[in-house]
């Protein structure tokens, strides 16, 4: 770190003009900390900030906000908050842009997560505010041996459920295999020394499980035939499956890649609220009530010379409200068919960047099969059909009842399921996972499906930008357009995730406050990751 002489530092302090703790971070004085109260200094009193959307990035806007003494008004078109972070239980109605209402029928207690159903460790503001709103976590189980693929196609592999750890373990092991047979035989030019070829060796045995002979043959690993008991049971182990039956089976191909458990996101621990996660949205309701109209349809924002004009309708008929600066927090899709005065860039931004085709299915069981016969608790079961992804529930572990996530799809599979009936939706979802539990046709109470690109207030699931859109379009929308901020997880690196509507709300909440206090604070304040 580079010193900095006494009258330095009190200058960069003053340029600052943020409390202590930010500015000391700013001036790399401090170790990076762990995510902490937004404890920005300053006041806010007598200014009036108009937030569009009560989604978790227009809430904590509304909270950190409402802490410095501004006042703010939320405008939500829905009857509810939360946005998408939204868990549908008994009740909970949809009506999407090509489907009627669809009014969930579970039983009291039971819910499924329809948006974000689980949190990264690491994601530490999202921890940070479960932990400052007092909302409870627990595991989310996002890896599980115990689930299965499925593939339909060819190969004597398909249309049968094969446990994940054989798949997992059997590609361990054949690949170690081949590497070690390789290293070993000098075939390929690893320029390591004879020592460390030989450790290399050593780790691929221990990591594919190889024999003596470095081959990979039958280990427990993959699982048992019969389990081991008592008195003589030894438990009889199960063979692999051939490499070429798991290639030609499909089982290699991208659905089933086994990355989507091991990126950095997806990497276990990870949490979930207890009780639904939108725990997280009715946590920060509390704290904004005040602030919040419900049922007020935005129609048109109007940036003035001093201020922004925002038009909406409600039961009541139209209004309109002006305010100092404005958080708006709507999805891209949806503001695009708003009327606007932005710039051309900021229009064109607003109607180009777009957003991934996403559905979830819910669907009730009166029994727990899939933990009652086939030991999976938690976890993900993955398709190469239209299902994708079987998500099993992460708590109420031995309970009656439960919901599964009966498929999680996106893009073309998506699309495609998004343009059924909700009957044909919960068919689809029932005949394809019966495939794979034929305990469903016996257990199945209720469904409820949720295309996010066809429900209204959303039109997709979250923002996709290429490479390109993130030098253009993200640049125009990074900058207030006047006097409007653009706020959410669209406005991050964290696209698809709740951290990414939290540290969204603090970059505008730390840039409105420092144009209205003619502070200079900063946000982020120093190159941490603190999402
Ligand atoms: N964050 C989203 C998920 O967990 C994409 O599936």
């Amino acid at each position: 770190m580079k010193s900095l002489s006494r009258r330095e530092f009190l200058t960069r302090s003053a340029i600052l003009g943020a409390g202590a703790y930010p500015a000391m971070l700013a001036l790399n004085l401090l170790p990076a900390a762990p995510a902490h109260a937004f404890d920005l200094e300053g006041s806010g009193k007598g200014k009036h900030i108009l937030i569009l959307g009560a989604g978790l990035a227009g809430m904590t806007s509304a909270y950190e906000l409402s802490k410095l003494g501004y006042r703010c008004t939320i405008l939500e078109a829905q009857t509810r908050t939360g946005g998408r972070c939204w868990s549908v239980r008994d009740g909970a109605i949809t009506s999407e842009t090509t489907n009627p209402v669809q009014t969930a029928r579970f039983d009291s207690g039971l819910y499924f997560n329809a948006g974000p159903s689980r949190i990264p460790h690491h994601h530490q503001l999202t921890m940070h505010y479960c932990r400052e709103l007092g909302v409870p976590l627990e595991v989310y189980n996002n890896v599980n041996e115990s689930t299965y693929f499925f593939a339909e196609g060819q190969g004597p592999l398909s249309h049968q459920k094969v446990r994940a750890r054989e798949v997992h373990n059997d590609m361990r092991g054949y690949t170690s295999e081949l590497l070690a047979k390789a290293v070993d035989g000098g075939k390929i030019d690893t320029a390591l020394s004879k020592e460390d070829a030989a450790k290399v060796i050593e780790y691929l045995r221990a990591e594919g499980g190889l024999d003596i002979d470095k081959l990979y043959k039958a280990s427990a690993r993959r699982g048992y035939l019969e389990p081991p008991g008592a008195g003589e049971k030894t438990g009889k182990i199960s063979n692999p499956h051939k490499l070429a039956d798991i290639i030609s089976s499909g089982l290699l191909d991208p659905d089933f890649y086994n990355v989507a458990e091991y990126t950095y996101e997806l990497q276990m621990t990870m949490f979930q609220a207890v009780g639904g996660m939108d725990s997280i949205a009715k946590a920060l309701e509390k704290k904004v009530a005040g602030s919040l109209k419900l049922g007020a349809t935005i129609t048109s924002i109007q940036n003035q010379t001093e201020g922004v004009t925002v038009t909406y309708k409600d039961k009541q008929g139209t209004h309109q409200l002006t305010a100092d600066l404005c958080i708006c927090t709507l999805p891209l899709p949806v503001l695009s068919n708003l009327e606007h005065n932005f710039s051309s860039d900021v229009s064109r931004a607003i109607d180009f960047v777009p957003y991934i085709q996403t559905g979830k299915i819910g669907l009730q069981f009166k029994r727990r099969f899939w933990e009652e016969d086939e030991q999976i608790f938690g976890g993900i079961t993955h398709t190469n059909n239209e299902l994708t992804q079987i998500f099993y529930p992460s708590n109420n572990y031995l309970g009656k009842k439960g919901i599964l996530i009966g498929y999680y799809n996106f893009n073309d599979k998506a699309r495609k399921v998004g343009e059924l009936s909700y009957a044909e939706r919960e068919k689809l979802a029932l005949e394809k996972g019966a495939l794979i539990h034929p305990q469903y046709p016996k257990e199945f109470e209720g469904s409820f499906s949720v295309s996010w690109h066809k429900l209204p207030h959303s039109l997709g699931g979250w923002a996709v930008y290429s490479a390109e859109d993130r030098k253009t379009h993200y640049q125009a929308l990074l900058k207030p357009e006047k006097n409007v901020y653009f706020a959410g997880e669209h406005m991050t690196y964290l696209t698809a995730w709740m951290a990414g509507a939290f540290e969204s709300a603090r970059s505008v909440v730390a840039q409105v406050h420092s144009r209205l206090s003619e502070g200079r604070m900063q946000y982020p304040t120093v190159s941490t990751s603190s999402n």
